[in-house]
């Protein structure tokens, strides 16, 4: 049994708790912390764990910790985690600074822990599908990936989402690597990116919409276009592969509410193949954000000793990429000041 301490009981505490819930044969959550002790309170009554302040407290009756912090505060924690001889599956992104990510790195090698980053989307079986109708090249090579996410975070309370201090940038910075994971994933390694970003209308320093075109070694294509403002989501994430003979889409759709239900709202996952022949649909499932592959990865790595698929040295590349997108951007004058 891994006994498991969560580190981070804010919206999307209750996401990785179902997973590891859902992993009962072989974890045991024992604690749950939050600085504030009213939220570590709620969510450890929803599991039947202890509630803690400190997560220091607990570290000695763990294995293993998920931590679910803003992301200023992911360097300095995972460290101490580490450090204590602590596997950590640690949410995106991996860090601010790339000199953050390097010291998480060196701690994990030093302790020989696992070190692994909570990119969910490669893990999802829609998008396991996906990735082999598209490298399989059964509808001829693939020539272009093209992402989309729209999230409507309008009329709720940004706090530390707000401030480039705290998340690092803005939804480029944020979220849109969900999509660049997956790209790399497929295609391969980048030899150019290039982003431009607006604040469409969210009180943030940061870019609230964002797009961004990259050029893989491949010679494959790849575009994102992400949203936090959107006034009402149409559909959650899109994945699009142009391949040669057809187009491949990968789309995910929240049916009810996903910042109110959280993880009991439900979705709406399909994969269909469109080509010169007509339209194909491959999947057609209630597949939503469900981070039990994720986790159950996570485990089997601390079990066997084996690198994490999103290691830390996948989530450092992505924020370096962010990173070179967001300084060519400022130069000319394509991102928000
Ligand atoms: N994969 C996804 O789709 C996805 C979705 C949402 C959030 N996330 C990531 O999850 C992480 C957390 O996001 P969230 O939306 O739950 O944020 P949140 O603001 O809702 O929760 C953060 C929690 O951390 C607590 N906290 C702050 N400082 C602390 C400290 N020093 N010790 C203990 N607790 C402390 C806060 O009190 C709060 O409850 C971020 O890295 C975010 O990017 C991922």
């Amino acid at each position: 049994m891994h006994r498991i301490g969560l580190i981070g009981c804010g919206w999307f505490a209750a996401f990785h708790l179902k997973a590891f819930q859902s992993q009962s044969h072989r974890t045991n959550i024992v604690w749950v912390a939050d600085a504030v002790m009213e939220s570590a309170q709620r969510v450890a009554h929803t599991v039947g764990a202890r509630a803690i302040a400190d997560y220091r407290e607990g570290l000695s009756e763990v294995d293993a910790v998920v931590i679910l912090l803003p992301h200023h505060l992911h360097r300095d924690v995972a460290v101490e985690c580490l450090r204590a001889g602590k596997h950590v599956l640690l949410e995106k992104p991996m860090s601010i600074t790339l000199a953050e990510a390097d010291d998480m790195i060196a701690a994990a090698e030093a302790s020989r822990r696992t070190l692994m980053i909570a990119y969910p989307h490669r893990y999802r079986r829609s998008m396991q599908t996906f990735k082999q109708l598209v490298t399989h090249e059964q509808h001829g090579p693939l020539v272009m990936l093209d992402g989309f996410m729209d999230e409507s975070l309008q009329g709720y309370s940004l706090g530390w989402l707000s401030k480039r201090s705290t998340l690092g940038g803005g939804v480029y910075f944020s979220s849109s690597p969900h999509m660049l994971d997956v790209m790399l994933w497929i295609a391969g390694p980048v030899r150019h990116v290039s982003m431009v970003g607006t604040r469409g209308r969210l009180p943030m320093e940061g870019e609230d919409t964002a797009a961004c075109v990259i050029k893989f070694e491949s010679d494959v294509i790849g575009v994102t276009r992400h949203t936090w403002m959107s006034p009402k989501s149409t559909i959650w994430y899109t994945m699009r592969a142009m391949c040669r003979d057809a187009w491949i889409t990968l789309t995910t759709t929240p049916v009810g509410d996903l910042i109110k239900d959280g993880p009991t709202c439900p979705w709406r996952t399909r994969i269909e193949v469109l080509s010169a022949e007509g339209s194909t649909t491959v999947l057609d499932s209630d597949e939503g954000l469900d981070l039990e592959p994720e986790v159950a990865h996570f485990l089997d790595c601390v079990e066997t000793g084996a690198t994490p698929q999103t290691s830390g040295q996948v989530g450092r590349q992505l924020i370096e990429l962010v990173q070179t997108a967001y300084r060519q951007a400022s130069q000319v004058g394509a991102n928000v000041p």
